[in-house]
């Protein structure tokens, strides 16, 4: 089996919508049911200026599918098996996440000179999940490097739950990539769990 990252337009998002939620709630270890719920949500994300997605897709013998030099088509990796999936937006003043992060970095006394920088230019780093039985070799981190390589902003942002001592992979790729804190312990409107905004200036 080989594993391959490839970029998803908005229409490949569309297509493969199922298949990206279902690597997210396999990976979030969320109740079967919750892909309903975010489905409207990941295609509206679609629309938003400078949305990208990437993907990690398998292909390989047990698919008959020769990996062993014959270039692969745009079509067989369009509909290979999903392993992972990343994406993410450019940040702006009527998004939710915006308004919640600019509203705790007010509650933790950050000054105005400090929001406007971070908030000017950022890309949001939404979604990065990888099927559990994909974990723990290094696809994350590629999926990570693919989707923020070549942004033009000046900072990638992203929410994570808060978990003590930092122990998991998660919190392991964010620190190893560089990221630091920005907000801790934040609690997002309705959201009865503690996270963590984190952030690090880009190029990657
Ligand atoms: C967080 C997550 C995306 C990280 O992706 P991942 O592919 O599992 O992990 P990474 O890319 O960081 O790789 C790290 C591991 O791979 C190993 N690794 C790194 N490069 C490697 C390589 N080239 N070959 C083999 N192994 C490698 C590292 O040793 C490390 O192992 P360890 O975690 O046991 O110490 C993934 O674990 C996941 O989906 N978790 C659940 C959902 C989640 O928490 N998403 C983020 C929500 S904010």
């Amino acid at each position: 089996m080989a594993t391959y990252l490839i970029d998803l337009s908005p229409s490949d998002m569309q297509r493969r919508l199922g298949d990206a939620l279902a690597v997210y709630v396999d990976a979030m270890r969320y109740p079967r049911g919750t892909e309903d719920q975010r489905a409207s949500m990941w295609l509206e994300h679609t629309r938003r200026p400078g949305w990208k997605a990437v993907a990690a897709v398998q292909l390989g013998d047990s698919d008959g599918v020769d990996d062993g030099g014959r270039p692969l088509s745009d079509a067989e990796l369009a509909t290979a098996p999903m392993l992972g999936i990343a994406y993410g937006y450019c940040g702006a003043p009527d998004q939710w996440w915006q308004q919640q992060v600019v509203s705790g970095l007010q509650r933790i006394g950050a000054d105005r000179m400090r929001i406007a920088e971070l908030m000017s230019s950022y890309f949001e780093l939404t979604e990065l999940h990888i099927d559990p039985r994909a974990q723990g070799r290094g696809l994350g981190e590629a999926l990570a490097r693919r989707l923020l390589g070549d942004r033009t902003e000046a900072y990638v942002l992203l929410s994570t739950p808060e978990i003590s001592g930092e122990a998991n992979r998660a919190w392991r790729l964010y620190r190893r990539l560089g990221f630091t804190d920005v907000i801790r312990g934040y609690h997002f409107a309705g959201d009865p769990r503690a996270f963590a905004i984190l952030g690090r200036a880009l190029p990657l």
